[in-house]
Order: structure tokens, then C-alpha cells, then sequence
């Protein structure tokens, strides 16, 4: 067990590249990956209340409100696995009562990391992306194309990735990602997300690794 796990935000607009950079950070540090699109895509698989509830707002690229959100995210960040490993959370908080939310339960993160991705770019990510069932893994029919002619023929896509429905949701994120980013001003790194996955990923291993340190030291320090 580490003294003092990582506490990782990542944010970003829709289709700037969180899912693809949380696989290659978990890989590296061990954290644990929640993200909160994917809990309320579980929701809905599952054909709970609040998955079909949650569904409406997500068909029309809005937030979920808050009542199933909140509750769903801090039962995952209070898991033993978050608490040991430490925790990476993805496109959460969205709002600034979500942000003040988990505040009040005393999540504080190390770092906020921020994807800046022109929005031109980012059309073309979302309908262009592929996900496979059985891995979870995310794929990109141009610039991540599946490995194997199997893989290829059972990638699935998602029911909002259509151009028409991420301008709903290139809509909802700007209209919060100011309230978000002014609660973590002091702790945020901004990265160029336009580059490739690789590229964008040494920026983030570079102050995941300065912070480490940065902890470390500060561990020793009795
Ligand atoms: P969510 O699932 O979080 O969707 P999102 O924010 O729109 O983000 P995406 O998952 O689309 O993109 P990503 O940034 O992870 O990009 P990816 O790595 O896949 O949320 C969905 C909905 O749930 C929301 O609209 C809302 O309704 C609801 N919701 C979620 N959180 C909520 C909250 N906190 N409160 C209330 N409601 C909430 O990459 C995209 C594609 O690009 C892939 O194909 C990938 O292969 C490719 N790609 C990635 N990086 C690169 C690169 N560097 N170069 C080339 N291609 C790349």
C-alpha cells in the first residue's frame, strides 16, 4: 500500500481524449479509473431507473442532474480500491455543485489536468471512434484502427457519438467548464491534446512524475 496514493482529475471536452489517456495512465501509475460517463453507460446497460432516466438527458447531450451523479461517483472514490491505489477521475466534476459536492466530502485532487482540443478536431474524433465490448478498449477507425480483422467486426458505437448530438454536448461543456476550472485553478496543468496519443501522453507522464516527486519529498519530511 503507497502512504500517499495519487488523486488525478482529467477534463477536457467531449472526445478531447480522456478515455484514451486514462488507459495509458492506469497502466503506468495503477490508479483507479472512474469515469462518469462510463458508470452511468453501466446504468443503462443494466436497465436500472436511473439508467433510463439518465438516458434522456444523455441522448440530448445534457448533464444527468445531479441526485444520480453525485451519489454513483462518491461510492466509487470511497471503494477500498480508490483509497489504496488512488483514484483518476474522468469528466467529473461538470458543474460547479458537483465540484462543490465533492469538496464537501473531502475529495481534494493533486492535480487537474485539463485536454485542449480545437473543436474542428474534435467532430471528427467522436465519429470516427469505435469501442470494443469485450476489452472496453477505445478505438478510433483512423488514427486507432483495431488490431485484428476479429476485433474489427465486433466494435460497437456509442448512441451519442453522432455529429449531430456532440454539438448538444460541445454546447453543455462549455457552458460549465468555467465554473469547473475556477474551483482548481491553483492545482490545473493544461495540455495540448491535439497531438498524438503518444505525444500527449509524455506531457502528462511529465507532471505525473514531477509530482510523485514532488510527494515524495514531502513524505520524507517527518
Ligand atoms: P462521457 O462519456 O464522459 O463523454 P464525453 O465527455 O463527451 O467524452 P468522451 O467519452 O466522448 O471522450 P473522451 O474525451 O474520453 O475521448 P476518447 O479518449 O474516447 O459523457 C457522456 C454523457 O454522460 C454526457 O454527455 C452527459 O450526458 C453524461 N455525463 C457524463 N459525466 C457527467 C457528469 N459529471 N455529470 C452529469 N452528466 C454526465 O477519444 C475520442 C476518440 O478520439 C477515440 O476514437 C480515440 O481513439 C480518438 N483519440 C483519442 N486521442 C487521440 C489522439 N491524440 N489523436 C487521434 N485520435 C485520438
Amino acid at each position: 500500500r503507497k502512504a500517499d496514493p495519487l488523486r488525478i482529475m482529467i477534463s477536457g471536452a467531449p472526445a478531447s481524449g480522456k478515455g484514451t489517456q486514462c488507459e495509458l495512465i492506469t497502466k503506468k501509475y495503477g490508479l483507479v479509473h472512474i469515469a462518469a460517463g462510463d458508470l452511468l453507460r453501466a446504468e443503462i446497460a443494466a436497465g436500472s431507473e436511473n439508467g433510463k432516466k439518465a438516458k434522456e438527458y444523455m441522448d440530448i447531450g445534457k448533464l444527468v442532474p445531479d441526485e444520480i451523479v453525485v451519489t454513483m461517483v462518491k461510492e466509487r472514490l470511497n471503494g477500498p480500491d480508490s483509497q489504496e491505489k488512488g483514484w483518476l477521475l474522468d469528466g467529473y466534476p461538470r458543474s460547479s455543485s458537483q465540484a462543490i459536492a465533492l469538496k464537501e466530502f473531502g475529495f481534494q485532487p493533486d492535480l487537474f489536468i485539463l485536454l485542449e482540443v480545437p473543436e474542428e478536431i474534435l467532430v471528427e474524433r467522436v465519429v470516427g471512434r469505435r469501442l470494443d465490448p469485450i476489452t472496453g478498449k477505445i478505438y478510433h477507425l483512423k488514427y486507432s484502427p483495431p488490431e485484428t480483422e476479429e476485433i474489427a467486426t465486433r466494435l460497437t458505437q456509442r448512441f451519442d457519438d453522432t455529429e449531430e448530438k456532440v454539438k448538444l454536448r460541445l454546447q453543455t461543456h462549455h457552458q460549465n467548464v468555467e465554473a469547473v476550472l475556477s474551483m482548481y485553478k491553483d492545482i490545473t496543468v493544461k495540455v495540448n491534446g491535439s497531438g498524438s496519443k503518444q505525444e500527449v501522453f509524455a506531457q502528462i507522464d511529465g507532471a505525473l512524475t514531477q509530482l510523485e516527486q514532488k510527494q515524495g519529498k514531502l513524505g520524507t519530511v517527518v
